[in-house]
């Protein structure tokens, strides 16, 4: 680990006191980082509180290092002084491509930006250009002048659309009274004092995330699984409590992790998007490119999909029963291909919770699953299908919660968001300040329906876990108060 501001390329630490921020590092995100033929070691960083005053050289960037002296080699920076939570923590993927008759030997990197930086892994510099381009400036949080803007097509959404201004209203609303969100892109700083917030796309949710990417050396197709986030911030100086979270932001409006989903195939000879697949679900799994010319993804909502890899037609949609919300691996066993998926469901997504472990073949007997299965992960791919509450049911009205029981619900489905205690952590606010939280039926209504980046939970729990962690919810979060 580097600690920012400490590291031999310079790079300064904002003043503590300035926002009180305390420390920043820089640590590689991605759990394996990609050991090269160049004996070089290149890793995706990230870095950066979003309230530091800071320059760091190397936070959001791909780093190669010397295998044998540790030395750095390279270092390519995707995003100057990130205060948008845009860091690198999909990992890096080796694509030998010819480009303009030469052979590169690159490497690239989807990112939360919804860019690819596709570099040479020789040298670090881009394979297609990627332009320093003038932004928007924000004088309080510093902002870079200018951010590096690939040529690449962007796989996700940079500007807000108005589907994502209504999303980030209603949860700005849900925050403070009389703010209003200004459509705007990719970039913009955020405000500091005032009723208006610029709104940026993609998110700290992406964009692409950790779901990696994957390459066909035959095709030279390279397959990225994203999602179409936005957000706001408004920044706020905030005197650090013991015990408690300091976020540097009064308002933070956003569109959680469970946004509109892309699945892009980037023609990597030319940096042309050859095929796109739109979904209403984020795509939260990531890819895998076959030699037998197929994408391998998988769906919050449960189903293990195949394309082609060529025309991005659908092949293959097989439900396992719970969220597929990470790779498959394809393998051979006595000649016969098969894959291994793990159908287990993803909180932040809010898909349906499960523990299946899958083995498919061409000449695989089993039926598929009932889709859905209990966020709880009680009941399993396969299973019989329970009761659902559907989303304006009436029937959670005659069920008695359980507040002890609802504690375990809360901590498997919703602690990912609004934190453990219910106070706001990672993208879900803090539901003391929310109208809703403090009555048995607002609880079950938001938690049935969801809405203003909450998914809904109306088709994953039952009626019962939606009643019990609404008890729990109005006496132990909001009770009381
Ligand atoms: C993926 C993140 C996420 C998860 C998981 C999540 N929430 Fe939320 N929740 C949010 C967001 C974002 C909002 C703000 C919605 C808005 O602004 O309208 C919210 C709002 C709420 C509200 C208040 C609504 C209002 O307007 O007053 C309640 C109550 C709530 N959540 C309860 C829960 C419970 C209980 C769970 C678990 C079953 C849960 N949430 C899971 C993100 C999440």
């Amino acid at each position: 680990m580097w600690l920012c501001g400490s590291y031999e390329l310079g790079g300064q630490l904002s003043p503590p006191e300035a926002l009180g921020a305390v420390a920043s590092s820089v640590v590689p995100f991605t759990p394996k980082p990609l050991k090269t033929v160049l004996g070089t070691i290149v890793m995706p960083l990230l870095c950066e509180s979003a309230d530091a005053w800071s320059a760091f050289v190397i936070s959001a960037s791909i780093v190669a290092l010397d295998l044998s002296t540790g030395k750095l080699r390279w270092a390519y920076q995707q995003v100057h002084h990130d205060i948008w939570d845009f860091d690198s923590p999909s990992p890096t993927v080796l694509i030998d491509a010819p480009v303009n008759g030469t052979m590169v030997r690159g490497i690239a990197q989807p990112s939360k930006t919804g860019y690819v930086y596709f570099l040479n892994r020789e040298t670090g510099r881009p394979v297609f250009p990627i332009k320093e381009t003038p932004v928007k400036q924000d004088s309080f949080q510093r902002t870079s002048k200018t951010q590096p803007i690939p040529t690449m097509a962007p796989f996700s959404k940079v500007r807000v659309d108005a589907q994502m201004a209504k999303a980030l209203q209603a949860s700005a609303d849900s925050q403070r009274r009389g703010l209003k969100i200004i459509p705007s892109t990719i970039f913009n700083g955020f405000g500091v004092k005032g009723t208006t917030l610029d709104a940026t796309a993609p998110s700290a949710s992406g964009g692409d995330n950790w779901p990696p990417s994957s390459y066909d050396p035959q095709s030279h197709m390279y397959y990225v699984c994203a999602q179409n986030g936005s957000q706001a911030f408004q920044v706020a100086t905030q005197k650090y409590r013991a015990g408690g979270t300091l976020t540097g932001a009064a308002v933070f409006a956003f569109t959680g992790f469970n946004n509109p989903g892309t699945l892009t195939a980037y023609d990597m000879t030319t940096g042309r998007i050859a095929w796109q697949r739109q979904f209403p679900d984020a795509c939260y799994s990531g890819t895998v490119a076959t030699a037998g010319n197929l994408v391998f993804v998988g769906r919050n909502r449960g189903q293990l999909e195949a394309y082609n890899g060529r025309t991005g037609a659908r092949l293959l949609s097989f439900q396992l029963g719970a969220g597929v919300n990470t790779t498959v691996t394809p393998y051979s066993l006595n000649g016969k291909e098969r894959i291994v998926v793990l159908a287990g469901g993803n909180a932040l997504n809010g898909s349906a919770h499960g523990d299946s472990l899958w083995q498919l073949s061409l000449d695989g007997t089993m039926a598929q699953a009932a889709a859905g299965s209990s966020g709880r992960a009680i009941q399993h791919a396969g299973d019989s299908q329970r009761t659902r509450t559907s989303g304006n049911s009436t029937s959670t009205a005659n069920v008695r919660g359980d507040a002890t029981a609802g504690r375990s619900v809360f901590a498997n489905n919703c602690a990912s968001c609004h934190g453990a205690l219910g106070t706001g952590g990672n993208g879900g606010p803090n539901l003391r300040n929310e109208p809703l939280a403090r009555t048995v039926a607002g609880t079950i209504r938001q938690v049935t329906n969801g809405g203003g980046g909450m998914p809904a939970f109306g088709g994953q729990l039952t009626s019962q876990q939606i009643a019990d962690v609404a008890a729990y919810v109005t006496t132990a979060i909001t009770g009381g108060r």
